[in-house]
């Protein structure tokens, strides 16, 4: 029975090779716990920009539309006016970039397991700046709403996690009436949890807090641009770009892709990194349990990690991770892995 329809975005650069994997261990995944995915493949980036006139057809959007979620590879040059795109049209309010240590892979310390979530949708990500002549002013809304429900997903979250603690991360004392608002709507949502632990950090002590004390951290709320530049700067904490997924969630719709970029340095090399992409696939059936209690969905997703940091323990690692396994072999490996653990005892 087909239950979930997913898009499948392949994008620009080392995006249809990392694509490749990602999609092979969704179907592995498919077959081995009978999830009913079935998949249509949509075009966007700079590809579609060439082909079709624009990064982000139209029809991408209904196709979209009609789908539960869509997991993506990363898009080249275009990619604000898709991904920046998408997460307005289709209101994608919270962004979740975990950080965890992996095995294998050098981390800064040894116990890191946090999670940014990144108000998705305002801020100078909304794109206004205005042309003064001599001077360029860039707007940057901050609404009550959005501030509401990104404190409510992340209290929500460190609910379900070990520290059970948030820390909201902010510029207040300089941008007094935007983060200000951010700020006293943290605060007023943490009086609502109160088995939650809340504190909150200026962005630039927290930006050095994530070098020097990582393991304070467990789930970091924050504004648009803080939270872009910071979880990039947790990724790189445990290691590495190559490995960080993420999840653009909206009530009813959500687009899963890697972190990084294009990367056109190493495009068609057959070397890229895919577990960024394929951690973000786990993070899709993850929220397939959570949308739609699907304890099968949780089963595969929980698998999949466990096969990744399965071989990640064996040193199936591509360069980029010190390793010197191609994009295929890591996905060869991933596959025999999935099927070997999914085995009945
Ligand atoms: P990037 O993330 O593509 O690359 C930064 C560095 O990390 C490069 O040295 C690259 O080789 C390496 N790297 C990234 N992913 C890797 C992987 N999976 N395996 C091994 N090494 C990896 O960032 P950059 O260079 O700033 O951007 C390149 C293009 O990507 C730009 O055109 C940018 O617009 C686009 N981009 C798209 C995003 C999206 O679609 N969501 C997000 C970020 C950037
Ligand atoms: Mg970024």
């Amino acid at each position: 029975m087909n239950k979930y329809l997913v898009a499948i975005m392949e994008g620009d650069g080392i995006g249809p090779e990392i694509s490749k994997v990602a999609v092979d261990v969704l179907e592995t995944l498919n077959e081995l716990f009978d999830l009913g995915i079935s998949l249509q493949n949509v075009e966007g980036g700079d590809g579609a920009l060439k082909n079709f006139g624009k990064a982000l057809p139209p029809y991408t959007v209904e196709v979209l539309k009609n789908c539960h979620a869509c997991l993506k590879a990363p898009v080249g040059e275009s990619a604000a006016d898709v991904i920046v795109k998408l997460r307005q049209i289709f209101d994608l309010y919270a962004n979740v970039r975990p950080s965890r240590v992996f095995p294998s892979v050098r981390a800064l310390k040894p116990n890191i397991d946090l999670v940014i979530v990144r108000e998705n949708t305002e801020d100078v990500y909304k794109g206004v700046e205005l042309d003064l002549g001599d001077a360029v002013v860039a707007l940057r809304p901050i609404t009550k709403k959005a501030c509401e429900r990104i404190a409510e997903y992340a209290f929500n979250l460190a609910k379900t996690r070990a520290k059970r603690k948030v820390t909201a991360v902010h510029k207040a004392n300089v941008l007094r009436k935007s983060d200000g608002l951010f700020l006293e709507t943290c605060r007023r949502v943490a009086k609502r949890y109160q088995d939650i632990n809340f504190d909150d950090m200026l962005v630039d002590a927290a930006a050095m807090s994530l070098i020097r004390d990582p393991e304070r951290f467990d789930v970091i709320v924050t504004t648009n641009l803080y939270g872009d530049i910071l979880s990039d700067e947790a990724s790189q904490v445990v290691g590495g770009l190559g490995l960080a997924p993420s999840a653009n969630i909206g009530e009813n719709f959500a687009i899963f892709e890697p972190v990084h970029g294009s990367a056109p340095d190493i495009a068609g090399k057959g070397i890229a990194n895919p577990l960024g992409m394929v951690l973000s696939v786990s993070m899709m059936l993850d929220w397939f349990f959570t949308r739609f209690s699907d304890q099968n969905s949780k089963s595969a997703s929980e698998v999949l990690v466990s096969a990744v940091y399965s071989i990640l323990k064996k040193g199936v690692k591509t360069p980029d991770l010190g390793g010197n396994y191609t994009t295929n072999q890591v996905g060869e490996e991933l596959k025999r892995e999935l099927i070997r653990l999914s085995k009945p005892m």
